[in-house]
Formats: C-alpha cells, sequence, structure tokens
C-alpha cells in the first residue's frame, strides 16, 4: 500500500489532508474498495490477506494522524504570528481615562486640608438617629429635621443626610485636639437642576481647648481655601443657622459667571452660597461628654463645586455618564 501511504506524506495542507481522508478512508474510498476484493480470496488465503489489510489500514490511520496533528500546529503557529501584538510599540494614548470631575474636584479639596495637617475620617452610609441627628442636636420632633428631605431604612436606620454624623463618631473615638475633614457621599430625597438624591460632602472640624479657636479662626481658614478653590473672588458670611453650630453662617463668593453684576446663576444677587459653617454648638460637645473645649465646623457640596468650577448647567448631568461631557474632562 505503498501508494496510498504516499498520498498522506504528500499533502501539505488541512483541506487537501481532508480530502485524502475522504479518499482513503470513505465509504467509496481505496481501502474500502481493498477490503471488498477480501470476497474473491480463496479460502486459506483470506485470514492473511485480511490481517494485512488491517495492518496496512492501521499503518495509514496512524500516518494520518501525525500528519493532522503536524498541519494543525503549523496553522495555529500561522495564526498567532499573524496576530501577534508588539506590545513594545508606541500608541497615541488617545483612549486614555479621567478622574470624573466630581471626583477630581473632591481630590482638589482634600489636598487642601491635608497641607494643613487635618486628618481623613470616615463613617458608614447607614446611619441612626444618634448619629445623624440626636447628637447634633437634632431632637426628636425638632422642626429642624424637616431640612433635610431624609431617606429612611426598614429598620430604623437611615441613609446619612450629611457627613455631620462624622464629627460625632470621631469625637466618641477620639480625644481632643482634633483636626479632621470627612469626605464622602450622602443621601436626599431631592431632584432637580441643583440636587440629586446622592450627592458627596465634604465636613470639617477643629476642636482645641477652651477658647483656642474662634470665629476669626474659621474666617481665615475658610476664605483662604475659597481662594485657593477659586481664584480671585469675593468672599462674605451671611449669619445663619444650623443645629449644631452657635453661632451659624453660609458662606457666598461673588458670582463666577457674571463676577457679581447678577445673572440667572446666582438668582441675580451676584453672590453664589457655598458652605455652611459655624462655632460647635455646647450641646454637640455635651453629647459626646467633651468638656472644656471649643471648635469650630463646616460643610459642603462636593457637586456644587464642580459644577461652578466647570460650569456644568445641571447638576444631574454629572451622573448620566454621557461620555460627551466626561471626554471633556481629560
Ligand atoms: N450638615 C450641613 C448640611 O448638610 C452642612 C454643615 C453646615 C455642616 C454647617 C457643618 C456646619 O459642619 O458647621 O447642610
Amino acid at each position: 500500500m505503498k501508494h496510498l501511504e504516499d498520498k498522506i506524506t504528500q499533502v501539505n495542507s488541512l483541506e487537501t489532508l481532508e480530502k485524502t481522508r475522504i479518499e482513503l478512508f470513505g465509504k467509496k474510498g481505496a481501502l474500502t474498495a481493498e477490503f471488498k476484493k477480501l470476497k474473491d480470496v480463496p479460502g486459506p488465503e483470506k485470514k492473511a490477506f485480511a490481517e494485512g489489510l488491517n495492518q496496512s489500514k492501521a499503518n495509514l490511520q496512524k500516518l494520518y494522524d501525525e500528519k493532522y496533528a503536524l498541519l494543525k500546529k503549523q496553522e495555529i503557529e500561522k495564526i498567532l504570528k499573524a496576530e501577534a501584538i508588539d506590545v513594545s510599540l508606541y500608541s497615541s494614548l488617545e483612549a486614555k481615562g479621567a478622574l470624573h470631575p466630581v471626583m477630581a474636584t473632591m481630590d482638589k479639596i482634600i489636598d487642601y486640608f491635608i497641607a494643613l495637617n487635618f486628618s481623613i475620617e470616615d463613617g458608614p452610609k447607614i446611619e441612626d438617629d444618634f448619629h445623624n441627628f440626636e447628637a447634633l442636636n437634632l431632637p426628636k420632633n425638632h422642626p429642624a429635621r424637616d431640612m433635610q428631605d431624609t431617606f429612611f431604612c426598614k429598620d430604623g436606620g437611615v441613609l446619612r443626610t450629611h457627613t455631620s454624623p462624622v464629627q460625632i463618631r470621631t469625637m466618641l473615638q477620639t480625644q481632643p485636639p482634633i483636626r479632621m475633614i470627612a469626605p464622602g457621599a450622602v443621601f436626599r430625597k431631592d431632584y432637580d437642576i441643583t440636587h440629586t438624591p446622592m450627592f458627596h460632602q465634604v465636613e470639617g472640624l477643629v476642636v482645641e481647648p477652651k477658647g483656642e479657636v474662634s470665629f476669626a479662626n474659621l474666617k481665615a481658614i475658610l476664605s483662604d481655601f475659597l481662594h485657593y478653590m477659586f481664584g480671585d473672588v469675593e468672599i462674605r458670611f451671611r449669619p445663619s443657622f444650623f443645629p449644631f453650630t452657635e453661632p451659624s453662617a453660609e458662606v457666598d463668593i461673588s458670582c463666577i459667571f457674571c463676577e457679581g453684576k447678577g445673572c440667572r446663576v446666582c438668582s441675580h444677587t451676584g453672590w453664589l452660597e457655598v458652605l455652611g459653617c459655624g462655632i460647635v454648638d455646647p450641646n454637640v460637645f455635651k453629647s459626646v461628654k467633651y468638656e472644656n473645649v471649643s471648635g469650630y465646623a463646616f460643610g459642603l457640596g462636593v457637586e456644587r463645586f464642580a459644577m461652578l468650577l466647570h460650569k456644568v448647567p445641571d447638576l444631574r448631568m454629572l451622573f448620566e455618564g454621557d461620555t460627551r461631557l466626561l471626554e471633556q474632562f481629560r
């Protein structure tokens, strides 16, 4: 059967090998034809003839298998070579990612306070009534609780409505002096062009021995911070109310859209509100059993800062994941 073996040996592609396989091993193939001859072989020789045929068939099968393995291997190597990627090749870096504008703004804020030696503190997003309200001088049934459109959990917990509970957690865990900020997500039932149900705040708290911090310190640090964030703007402190601070203030910067002349963004007042702050209310210190201390605190909304810094017209756009917006922040 040398001529059949040659057929296999000469093949040099998987395609021809498949044709050859049918020619040799197929129903109408060469081997079948050989086996058909068996019936014409005289009785005494039948056995030897059949054994010979089976041996040839086994040889051919072996040759075929070897050939198949070889050609398959060559084919794979060819594909690998053709599809190889040169990882040392330079790319144009066009598809490089970037921080989300809210996180970039958060980082910029955090950098300022790290430079002034503030620690970064964290707390749970599902809070209890004590940390989110009670200890912050917001007793049950106090009308000021309505200032925050709270999401309540079934078990009595709440999604924290501000980062202020981290003040309480930090004071309960450490002793003064304290110089901390608490960046993080907060939640309120709210949805319009300046509100989303989840947003981020950065809280600040400084506690020192009694008499060592004053409103003047608070004013100085926040004015410097706002100049760092917004450049050459005017700043004013306006008396306000927060349950956890007394006295309290809201801080405005001169409108960066119209430079104080009055426009739609600043509701024609020339001012944009950016911060809440004040001197820590004695009741807050009482709830964490601190004595003979004084302190100041502040809180700000990160999305509001990002929106003003980048002139984003609708705060909700920051969370839509639209690449046309995000691509502008590479
Ligand atoms: N927690 C306030 C809010 O979410 C913001 C705030 C105001 C925080 C004054 C403070 C503060 O620490 O002193 O509206």
